[in-house]
């Protein structure tokens, strides 16, 4: 399949994870894939470009060097998050402002500096990644979910602005995924393989969801089969939704 050959892909957050199944399913399908994070990972023939989605001088710099290095952007992935626990009360300001800032205001800052370039491709998509926890009431994930459902009502949004200059919006809501994230959750567990095993009895069908299977549905998202879908969010959550 080479359905995004000769157009360039950034995913924010694409050094582990979703982001990097998703930089590396872009490529395999044509596209010159750019992860954007922290620390970038040099991973041919995906490229790497540093970037701190919460600091609005490094998100510009480096939506610019792809465009200096790769000739234009058509695809953006907002998918850089990161976590928070506990109910409503359980974290202080500063930390609702910490998450908040990479898991909203990031996209926006990426989204900002990459419109004028989507604005000239004729195969513009943005795709957002949001969450489960975005829509179901999850417990011990108020910022989390605050911050996902942030997520999912700036998809739609972003679909009516931008649908008649040509850019397409949807974002991907996973379930549990099977990431160095959930990993790191895991290991922090006294008997890591037992909580492995508890979590998977507790998804719908059985098993975790693989980042292949989220890379999938953005790519879709991401290409010219769902050309006329724009504003939508779509569960990869293998049934969580029909609980
Ligand atoms: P991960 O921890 O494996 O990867 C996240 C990546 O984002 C890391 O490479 C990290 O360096 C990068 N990142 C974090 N802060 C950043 C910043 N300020 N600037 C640039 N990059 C930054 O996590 P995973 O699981 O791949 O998650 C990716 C996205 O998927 C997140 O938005 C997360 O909220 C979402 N998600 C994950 C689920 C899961 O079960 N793993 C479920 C639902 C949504």
């Amino acid at each position: 399949m080479s359905e995004f050959a000769g157009l360039v892909a950034v995913v924010t957050g694409g050094a582990s994870g979703i982001g990097l199944a998703t930089a590396r399913l872009l490529a395999g399908r044509g596209a010159t894939a750019v992860a954007l994070d922290l620390e970038p990972r040099v991973d041919p023939p995906m490229h790497g470009v540093r970037a701190d989605v919460t600091d609005d001088g490094s998100v510009r710099a480096a939506v610019a060097e792809v465009v200096e290095r790769f000739g234009r952007l058509d695809v953006l992935v907002n998918n850089a998050g990161i976590g928070a626990q506990g109910d409503v009360a359980a974290n202080p300001d500063d930390e609702w402002l910490r998450v908040l800032d990479v898991n909203v205001l990031g996209m926006a800052r990426v989204t900002r500096a990459a419109l004028p370039h989507l604005r000239r491709s004729p195969a513009a998509a943005i795709v957002n990644t949001g969450s489960i926890a975005g829509w179901a009431g999850l417990p011990q994930r108020a910022l989390y979910s605050a911050s996902k459902g942030a997520v999912h009502a700036l998809t739609l949004a972003m679909a009516a602005d931008h649908v008649r200059e040509g850019i397409r919006v949807n974002a991907v809501a996973p379930g549990t995924v099977d990431t160095p994230w959930v990993g790191r959750l895991l290991d922090a567990a006294d008997d890591p393989a037992d909580e492995r095993a508890a979590l998977e009895a507790r998804q719908p069908h059985g098993r975790l969801v693989s980042a292949e299977e989220v890379a999938g549905a953005v790519a879709y998202l991401a290409g010219p089969l769902s050309g006329s879908t724009t504003g939508t969010v779509l569960a990869v959550d293998g049934g969580m939704r029909t609980l």
